[in-house]
């Protein structure tokens, strides 16, 4: 891989960026409430994978949900679906769509606007099929509760990588990447220790994790999981903390994220490297898919600020919509590269 566009090159993105934009330090304030408006085209007006028809609520609602992975136990409060267009059935030969004989056949556009609130998914520790639960905490305020839950992730993280290591090891891998997995787990316990100091100092409680019993898995199984929580929640995640780094109005946060960014910044690494090696072994259908999941949580993540209070951004220091989008855009564009 060119050096130009392993993920470590993050750092030099986010710098760039810090650089050419003008509105970051003084964040759009985000509302806790998630606006969405997107278009599906469905045939019969039902989608076939979920079998959801988003004209009726239930279907509306659990398209639009299911959009926001970045939102936990999320809450609809509004779901509209319009019909945009439709186009008379061109085949015959579609099966059943669920047609109903009225102007639901054939293919439609339907723009969906919604309303929806809930509680940020931790995307700072790198999260594994081997725990049992996302990051989770609380606090007396929003900050304490999103260090809490960073803190959760940071030591959920540390089981990750230990998975990581362990399932290397008995899939063959190079011995190079299994110590650098094991190097990420004892990066991770200094996170963890860092980050609840901080979470508890500032009144935050960050919830236990636990691991899940979880069978050795095959290669595609882990290379999936790393596709899209080391090469692209992991690579935002040290993205993320080198903007912090500079913007969060807390110089305790800004100091931890410093340390932070760059630690991930290797743990970005590791993962494009893991790829790299797995696709390489994988039979190229596998490696197809494994590909392909890389790519749409990038376009998933993209698509989906995280929602965060005005609180939060300034002391946090944390990327409003905008910035996010920007941050996602070039660092697709630098990996790309
Ligand atoms: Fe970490
Ligand atoms: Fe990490």
């Amino acid at each position: 891989m060119h050096p130009a566009t392993r993920p470590s090159a993050i750092l030099a993105v986010v710098i760039s960026l810090l650089h050419t934009t003008a509105c970051c330090g003084d964040t759009t304030v985000e509302p806790f409430h998630h606006t969405d408006q997107f278009e599906v085209t469905v045939e019969g007006l039902v989608a076939r994978r979920g079998n959801l028809d988003p004209m009726t609520q239930e279907g509306c609602e659990a398209l639009c949900t299911s959009r926001l992975f970045l939102l936990e136990a999320p809450t609809v409060h509004m779901c509209v679906a319009t019909l945009d267009s439709t186009e008379p059935d061109a085949s015959e030969d579609t099966g059943d769509t669920g047609d109903t004989g009225d102007n639901r056949s054939g293919r439609g556009k339907v723009q969906i606007d919604c309303i929806v609130s809930g509680f940020e998914r931790c995307v700072g520790g790198r999260y594994s099929a081997a725990l049992q639960a996302r990051a989770s905490g609380r606090g007396a305020d929003p900050v304490a509760a999103w260090l809490a839950r960073e803190a959760c992730g940071e030591a959920g993280s540390v089981i990750a990588f230990r998975r990581l290591a362990r399932e290397l090891e008995a899939l063959g891998a190079p011995a190079s990447l299994v110590a650098r997995a094991r190097s990420a787990m004892r990066d991770e316990v200094v996170h963890a220790r860092m980050v609840g100091d901080l979470a508890r100092a500032r009144g935050g409680s960050p919830d236990r994790v636990a691991e899940a019993p979880l069978p050795l898995r095959s290669l595609e199984e882990l290379a999936l999981e790393n596709a899209v929580e080391g090469c692209v929640h992991e690579t935002f995640a040290a993205a993320r903390a080198a903007w912090q780094a500079s913007y969060a109005s807390d110089p305790s946060v800004r100091s931890l994220s410093a340390v932070l960014a760059a630690d991930e910044a290797a743990h970005a690494d590791l993962a494009a490297d893991v790829h790299a090696w797995a696709c390489s072994v994988l039979p190229p259908p596998d490696a197809q898919r494994v590909e392909a999941a890389r790519r749409r949580a990038w376009a998933e993540l993209a698509a989906n600020p995280v929602p965060v209070d005005a609180t939060s951004a300034r002391a946090l220091g944390l990327p409003d919509a905008i910035a996010h989008r920007r941050i996602v855009g070039a660092l697709i564009e630098a990996l790309a590269a």
